[in-house]
């Protein structure tokens, strides 16, 4: 009897430890608003290399992507930007130019070209 309830409490000490490893994955959100907050910051002072560049991400995608003011993944938050350039950054240039949910079409930047928007995006997605 004594061993049946070692056996019991052995198991859910089991059970217990994977459901705190699975709780542990995923990101509490008081985990997300503060993970947020630092790429926020971060996104705030990132700025293409190229001057060019440089000048119509400021002018343009920076408004959204770097200021958390809306739902558009931060510049330099590489974990919210992994799945998105799985799709291929064809795709992604596509999108950018036609709108996709909350992005309007174009980004703002209404005189970008492919390259542009390409490099726009490499750079928002990598922060080099
Ligand atoms: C008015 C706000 C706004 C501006 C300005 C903006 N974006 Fe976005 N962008 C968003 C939002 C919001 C999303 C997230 C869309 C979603 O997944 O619901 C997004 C997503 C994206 C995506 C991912 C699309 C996908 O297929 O997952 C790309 C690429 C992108 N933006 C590129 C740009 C570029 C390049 C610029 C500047 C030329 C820009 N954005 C300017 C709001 C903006």
């Amino acid at each position: 009897m004594e061993l049946l309830a070692l056996r019991w409490s052995f198991k859910l000490l089991s059970l217990l430890l994977v459901l705190n490893v699975i709780q542990g994955c995923s990101e509490s959100p008081k985990n997300n608003q503060e993970s947020r907050a630092f790429f926020t910051q971060r996104a705030l002072s990132l700025a293409p290399a190229d001057p060019e560049i440089a000048e119509i991400y400021t002018r343009t995608c920076h408004s959204c992507h770097s200021t958390g003011a809306s739902a558009a993944p931060l510049t330099g938050d590489l974990a919210s930007w992994k799945p998105r350039m799985e799709k291929g950054v064809d795709v992604l240039v596509e999108n950018a130019i036609n709108g996709f949910q909350g992005m309007p079409p174009l980004g703002l930047c209404f005189e970008c070209s492919p390259e542009q928007f390409e490099q726009l995006i490499v750079f928002m997605a990598t922060a080099e």
